[in-house]
């Protein structure tokens, strides 16, 4: 194969992200070949915008069936996620899909089975990967340069949103359009970045999810977690899309000092030796580990969503090894389903999760739904 020919799934906000840059021929060796949206105004806007050479079809499934493409992109609501894949996956297609992987880890592992029988390439759409904050990040604590992990503490409010916002659709902010709110929506970069960039999942969550806390919504809009992890460790994540001026800070403490990320900047506060060494054989009294602040030098480009998707294609076409295996997204999906299951059962939650409890608690929650609400033009 010369060229990878793409059919998108999805042409809302962001698959039009995605055709943007892409029909700008930013992205070497895929064409877009076909396009599917289930509402008519979607493939009108297509056909303005890529002309008659790019095929177009109402229902992906034509699309997948249709010869014309070799790869898809999904950028539907999640809840489509993993049928989508492993509708492409039984047809030989690679798949790229956006994030969240799914709404729950059992429709996900069955996707992950889907695409491991499939001799294709998967990928998941975690942009924030090729941030290089977070490369720098997970480079440093895979040097040891951090020591073991003790802490992690993951403050992340930035991520206001209005009504308005969740007027603007009707599948948004609802159990049975969306099946989640600030975790599953907002945070799925953040909570993929935080096992990601450490190498470790928590072994158990406590959560306190709060529903419609600051807006007219059903899904949670606030969010404490406390987790444990196996080597002794222990993590806080806090998010909402209610706050203004929201944070976005990460620290992570480790045996050898400690790395912050705020305000698009790393510090590593690195101590002189180790913590655990200092403790043995310092017999002063109080007093502390020498410390450097140093602020780490983070350059280079960030190809943000354009970056994943030219790694699928050079996947694809040259075997590159992927920034973001699909396999991979049930991971932070692990991680917000555990956060909501906990607060549902008031209780810890140990990973893995029970996942058919999680999928009968989120049945319950839909089937009892009594939210309505008529999506307003933006
Ligand atoms: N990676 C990122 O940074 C990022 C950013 C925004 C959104 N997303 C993800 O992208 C996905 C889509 O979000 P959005 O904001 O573009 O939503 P959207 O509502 O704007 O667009 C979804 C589109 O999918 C179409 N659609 C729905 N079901 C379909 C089906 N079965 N077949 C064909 N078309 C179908 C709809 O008609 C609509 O045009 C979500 O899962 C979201 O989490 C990712």
């Amino acid at each position: 194969m010369q060229v990878v020919r793409l059919g998108i799934i999805g042409l809302g906000n962001m698959g039009k992200g995605h055709i943007n840059y892409l029909a700008k021929g930013e992205v070497s060796g895929v064409v877009i070949s076909a396009v599917s949206d289930s509402v008519p105004e979607s493939l009108k806007w297509a056909e303005e915008k890529l002309g008659d050479a790019v095929s177009r079809y109402a229902s992906p499934y034509e699309m997948m069936d249709s010869g014309k493409i070799d790869a898809v992109l999904i950028a539907t609501p999640h809840f489509s996620h993993p049928e989508l894949a492993i509708a492409a996956f039984e047809r030989g297609l690679h798949v790229l899909c956006e994030k969240p992987a799914g709404v729950y880890t059992k429709q996900v592992r069955q996707m992950n089975e889907a695409g491991s029988k499939a001799n294709v390439k998967f990928s998941m759409m975690y942009n924030q990967r090729t941030n290089p904050l977070y490369v720098k990040l997970k480079e440093l604590i895979d040097a040891g340069e951090l020591g073991e992990v003790r802490r992690t503490n993951w403050i992340i409010t930035n991520w206001y949103r209005s009504q308005s916002y969740y007027d603007s659709g009707t599948w948004r902010a609802t159990w049975a359009g969306e099946g989640g709110g600030v975790l599953l929506n907002q945070d799925p970069h953040q909570l993929d970045l935080w096992q990601w960039t450490i190498s470790m999942m928590p072994k158990r969550v406590r959560a306190f999810c709060y529903f419609g806390k600051h807006r007219d919504i059903e899904v949670e809009d606030d969010v404490t977690a406390f987790v444990e992890y196996e080597n002794g460790a222990t993590g806080v994540f806090v998010t909402t899309t209610g706050e203004a001026p929201g944070t976005n800070r990460l620290e992570i403490s480790g045996d050898r000092g400690k790395i912050v990320i705020e305000n698009n900047t790393l510090t590593f506060w690195r101590l002189r030796v180790s913590e655990k060494e200092f403790n043995q054989q310092f017999k002063g009294g109080f007093g502390g580990p020498e410390c450097w602040k140093c602020e780490i030098p983070v350059g280079g480009p960030y190809p943000d969503h354009k970056g994943i998707t030219q790694n699928f294609v050079n996947a694809i076409l040259h075997d590159e090894p992927l920034i973001a295996p699909g396999e991979e997204g049930i991971k932070g999906l692990m991680l917000s389903n555990a956060m909501l299951l906990s607060t549902w059962t008031d209780n810890w939650v140990d990973l893995p999760i029970d996942e058919d409890l999680f999928y009968s608690y989120l049945q319950e929650k839909i089937e009892n739904s009594t939210y309505q609400k008529e999506a307003q033009p933006q």
